[in-house]
């Protein structure tokens, strides 16, 4: 396949960005959508040019650490996919695509492709956590777990952090995100000490980055290439209604 690539090529963070067409030749339907970049890069850089830069680590859809817009569309056009998991063969030869960083106040570009979710670092450290003493570890059977909290929790749990949510979001939220967070640890009995103080902690760090708030528009489960539920975005407003009476009274 012959393809022609628009790609936002931007120095640094404090620089402006435009986009850049490539062309790139000899593309095989069974590359993934990053071995397509690869080849793009090793063209570039045996001309002496500044390969593209983007994130990539396990390129089997776990880390999370690969997204970008293709095509105006969050992790590109098939569904439940990260990027790293399409492939070439969804294109058409001739085409032409348009290859995107992330656009949220909150994730600002550091170069290309690749933007600093250090926000979503910050959201788990304020509260994405059990709190436990130290020791021996616990015997796996002393907490009884029921089935149905343990498949919710493991749903909920599928979150990978890429951030296409707060990508595919008109208001750049990152609901999807804190709520799949704040019910993978409050659905299980280990995360009910914590369960109210987390809420609060994880919302307000949420707010305190400037992701935008959540009108219900759907588009972060459409663009989620696990699949998070909406549900856990009302199981997370409870919570943090909850906690904020118990809070004030
Ligand atoms: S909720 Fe989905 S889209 Fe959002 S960070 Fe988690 S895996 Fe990515
Ligand atoms: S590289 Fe890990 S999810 Fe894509």
């Amino acid at each position: 396949m012959n393809l022609k690539l628009k790609i936002w090529r931007q120095a640094g963070a404090k620089k402006d960005g435009k986009l850049v067409t490539y062309d790139v030749k000899d593309i095989s339907p069974d590359m993934s959508f990053l071995e397509m970049l690869d080849v793009l890069n090793e063209g570039l850089t045996k001309k002496g040019d500044d390969p593209v830069a983007f994130d990539s680590d396990c390129r089997e859809g776990i880390c999370g650490t690969c997204g970008c817009m293709v095509n105006g569309v969050a992790h590109g056009p098939t569904p439940a996919t990260t990027v790293c998991q399409l492939h070439m063969r969804h294109f058409n030869d001739g085409d032409t695509i348009v290859i995107e960083p992330w656009r949220a106040r909150a994730f600002p570009v550091l170069k290309d492709l690749v933007v600093d979710r250090g926000a979503f670092d910050r959201i788990i450290s304020a509260g994405g956590f059990v709190s436990v003493r130290t020791g021996s570890a616990p015997e796996a059977n002393a907490i009884p777990v029921p089935k149905q909290a343990s498949d919710r929790a493991m749903d909920a749990a599928a979150c990978i952090g890429c951030g296409a949510c707060v990508a595919a979001c008109p208001n750049a939220s990152a609901t999807l995100f804190a709520a799949a967070k704040i019910s993978h640890l409050g659905l299980l009995p280990q995360g009910q000490p914590e369960r109210q103080r987390r809420a609060l902690a994880m919302v307000g760090q949420m707010d305190k980055e400037g992701f935008g708030g959540c009108t219900n528009i759907g588009e972060c489960t459409a663009a989620c290439p696990k699949e998070i539920s909406q549900d856990f975005i009302a199981r997370m407003n409870r919570d943090y209604l909850v906690a904020s009476a118990d809070k004030r009274d």
